[in-house]
């Protein structure tokens, strides 16, 4: 055996179709970058159009299989829709990665009704209603995978948690439940947790040089995260090496949670 048929037979994602929210954007594109390169056919779904075409136009001037779903998945209707469409495009999904998030955060006393339902829309209810259309199916099939993104803040309370870190805990929560419903028939599920990672996503803090700096020296690698730090630990979740891995959270940051 070559040692590219050996690495190939763990990590290669070739006949696999992935479904990836957020993946027009920072850690999402960079997921959806690698999850393509290793062979998947991947629909990404976001709101904006032209960072969708940008990000396809992108993958398949490389070679690889793409499409997208505008969608809003702020309603758990327009998650359904959005679920239907994108399982039109290449099929139904083998891999879900759940990226999609917003990070509103007032001062907690400020905290109202809007930010919080938007906020558990988003980052909690739409991920609960892709996986419901899509683990069963996976779980009949006999094989699937479900990647969440959480973050620092479904462990501790970080910057204004707020709302936030509620949404990022039970999405840890979900997952885990969803290991323990969908793992006896080959769907592992799992999260990614990163550290600070400056994206469009967080451009106040990523905007002012002491803090970054200051979060940099608070890993043990010494730096932030990069939106690529993703690619290896997104196909490890996604591929048949991760068969025994299952309701975990494998952080990727640097070591920040642990120094
Ligand atoms: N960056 C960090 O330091 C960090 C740390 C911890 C956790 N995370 C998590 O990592 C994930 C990705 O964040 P990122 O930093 O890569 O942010 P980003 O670059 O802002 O990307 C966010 C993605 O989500 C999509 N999105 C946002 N709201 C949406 C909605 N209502 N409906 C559909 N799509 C929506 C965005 O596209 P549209 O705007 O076009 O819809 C975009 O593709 C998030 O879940 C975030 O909570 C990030």
């Amino acid at each position: 055996m070559t040692s590219e048929s050996y690495l190939s037979s763990l990590f290669s994602l070739d006949g696999l179709v992935a479904v990836v929210t957020g993946g027009s954007s920072g850690i999402g594109r960079a997921i959806t970058g690698a999850l393509t390169h290793a062979g998947a056919s991947v629909v990404i779904v976001a709101r904006r159009e032209a960072e969708l075409t940008a990000t396809v136009d992108e993958l398949t001037a490389d070679g690889g299989r793409a499409a997208w779903v505008s969608a809003d998945l702020g309603t758990r209707e327009a998650a359904r829709a959005a679920a239907e469409e994108a399982a039109g495009i290449f099929g139904e999904p083998d891999i879900l990665v759940n990226c999609a998030g917003v990070n509103l955060r007032p001062p907690m006393s400020e905290l109202d009704d809007a930010v919080w339902d938007t906020t558990m829309a988003v980052n909690l209810e739409a991920p609960f209603v892709l996986g419901q259309r899509f683990g069963p199916g996976m779980a009949e099939r006999g094989f699937g995978r479900i990647i969440h993104v959480t973050s620092q803040q479904a462990h501790r309370a970080f910057v204004r948690s707020g709302a936030y870190g509620v949404s990022k805990g039970a999405l840890e929560s979900l997952a885990r439940s969803q290991a323990e419903a969908w793992s006896p028939y080959g769907v592992t599920c799992n999260t990614l947790v990163p550290g600070f990672v400056p994206t469009p996503l967080n451009t106040r803090l990523s905007s002012d040089p002491e803090q970054v700096a200051a979060l940099a020296a608070r890993t043990m690698v010494g730096r932030n995260g990069l939106a690529g730090d993703f690619a290896g630990a997104a196909v490890f979740l996604a591929s048949r090496a991760s068969a025994y891995v299952t309701g975990q959270s494998l952080f990727v940051d640097g070591g920040l949670s642990v120094h």
